[in-house]
């Protein structure tokens, strides 16, 4: 019998659980979402509050939600692509912040550790967060959740149909709604003959480059990358353990969940927009269309199709490559060390600066990223290449909903973005003897009260001849609200 550290120390194959028992079981307990993105282009989350509300009262309201919850084998038995997007009916996730737990009382015990008993506002100082008083007055000011619940669907009509029993349902339990944030995944496409990409609203391809720990997702991943001339220099395959624990209190054997973090993520898609140009100017003079791109690029560490910039732009090709890693582009000179993507995932940078015996360093914060744009989809061309909305880009209202699931809060989020995002060090700097000026903040997410630390150096290696030059990035990325959550197993869930 294979108990459940094995399960997680190998990529999960769930067509093995079909003649595997012990894989059913442990597919059959976990929730949706977690081995493998929803994928769906809808959603609703809806953060409760259970104040007032006894201990046994708020087991009735879980163990009824559990009964609808959507277990991970059922999820992966049901998805179907449905060209272009993918589909497979509803999903249903329920999580519980330690807040949650606690007005369980004596019905469950507290998953460990210190960041997820404190929740994320306690946190800020560690994140560098703004004040809760700048966080969306509507739900996430006042009151602080105890539950979510994420419902997914490929349709909007029916995320709403969903939305309006459960809203409906829970009117009588007692609980109270804070708030309920949609998502809702725009779409580019970047050449005619290929599907759309999901993008974020700056306009760039994301949720790309993703940890694996799925063996289907995996060897689908494998055979792509044996095409790129690269090959697997960076391995996507992951130990599903980096993500997924044991649910202290779960029912089976095989009971597991996962530590989730929610943060509504404010873009201000003019402000950024501009700044691109402003950077590209600075850079590049009268810059030509490829050379704002660059420009833009060297902000994030993709070109807006996906493309890596520390490849070259001959190399742009259909399917986005994901198997590189920065070891030709030891000085930033390609991609800057400051760039988003480099940022929050080194790919053997530190390794190398710290002249480390392996990639560990590199790998363990990497988190299982399943964010979804909100606000106003932006106007898009008629052919849904390019946003038609020039001058009047949003400010406000709309943005990411960035969710991750990791085995620890302190080692996967809060790593990234205090030890990675916000440390000006991070990587270019990290080993003194190599004399090298301040990388900054991540231009994107990092947060700093310190202006210098949002200045960054920029080398264009791909010009050659080109001069390096500091300059300036805003934050165009807010913080409204957030939450750190557990994802219990259903065997929890439906018997609690
Ligand atoms: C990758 C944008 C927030 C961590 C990316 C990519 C884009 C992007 C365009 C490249 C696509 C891909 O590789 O999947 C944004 C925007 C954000 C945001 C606009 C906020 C509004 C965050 C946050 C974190 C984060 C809060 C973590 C603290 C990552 C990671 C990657 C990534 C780990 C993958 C890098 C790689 O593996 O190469 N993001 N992101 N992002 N982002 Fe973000």
């Amino acid at each position: 019998m294979a108990d459940l550290a094995a399960i997680l120390d190998e990529p999960v194959s769930w067509t093995a659980a079909a003649t595997d028992a012990d894989l059913r079981t442990f597919l059959s307990d976990l929730q949706a979402n977690i081995l493998k993105g929803h994928g769906r282009s809808h959603a609703a989350h809806l953060f409760l509050t259970f104040d007032g509300m006894a201990p046994g009262a708020v087991a009735a309201l879980v163990r009824a939600m559990g009964a609808h919850c959507t277990s991970a084998y059922a999820q992966l038995l049901r998805n179907r692509r449905n060209p272009p997007y993918l589909d497979g009916g509803p999903v249903r996730c329920f999580f519980l912040s330690a807040r949650g737990y606690r007005a369980l009382g004596p019905h469950a015990g507290l998953p460990a550790g210190e960041a997820f008993a404190a929740g994320m506002a306690a946190r800020r100082e560690v994140l560098g967060d703004p004040e809760r008083a700048r966080w969306d007055r509507v739900g996430w000011r006042d009151g602080e959740p105890d539950a979510l619940i994420l419902l997914a669907n490929a349709h909007p009509a029916a995320v709403t149909e969903d939305l309006e029993i459960i809203e409906s349902w829970l009117n009588g339990t007692g609980a109270r709604i804070l708030v309920i944030e949609r998502g809702l995944q725009q779409h580019r496409r970047f050449r005619p003959d290929a599907d759309p990409e999901g993008v974020e609203h700056f306009g760039y391809v994301d949720g790309r480059s993703q940890p694996l720990f799925l063996r289907e997702d995996l060897d689908r991943e494998r055979q792509a990358l044996a095409a790129e001339p690269g090959g697997e220099a960076w391995s996507p395959a992951f130990k599903p353990s980096q993500f997924i624990v044991a649910d202290p209190n779960g029912r089976t054997p095989h009971a597991a969940g996962s530590y989730f973090v929610f943060r509504k993520l404010e873009q201000d898609v003019r402000g950024f927009n501009a700044a691109e140009d402003a950077l590209a100017r600075a850079l590049f003079g009268k810059p030509t269309a490829q050379q704002s791109d660059r420009a833009g690029a060297m902000v994030v560490g993709r070109f807006e199709d996906g493309t890596p910039l520390t490849l070259h732009d001959g190399e742009r090709r259909q399917a986005v490559p994901n198997g590189f890693t920065y070891a030709d582009d030891p000085k930033g000179a390609k991609c800057p060390f400051h760039a988003h993507i480099r940022k929050t995932n080194p790919r053997g940078d530190i390794r190398r600066e710290l002249k480390l015996p392996d990639d560990a360093a590199d790998r363990a914060p990497i988190m299982a990223r399943r964010g979804i744009t909100y606000g106003a989809p932006r106007p898009m061309s008629a052919d849904g290449s390019e946003f038609a909305d020039a001058g009047r880009e949003p400010q406000h209202d709309s943005g990411l909903l960035f969710m991750a699931y990791m085995a620890s809060l302190e080692a996967g989020f809060e790593f990234t973005q205090r030890s990675w995002a916000n440390n000006p060090s991070f990587v270019g700097n990290l080993n003194p003897a190599a004399g090298r000026p301040s990388t900054g903040v991540d231009p994107v997410i990092g947060q700093t009260a310190t202006a210098a630390e949002r200045a960054h150096r920029y080398l264009d290696g791909h010009t050659p001849g080109a001069v390096p030059k500091t300059l300036s990035f805003e934050n165009f990325v807010h913080l409204k609200g957030g939450e750190y959550f557990f994802a219990p197993s259903l065997s929890f869930l439906r018997s609690v």
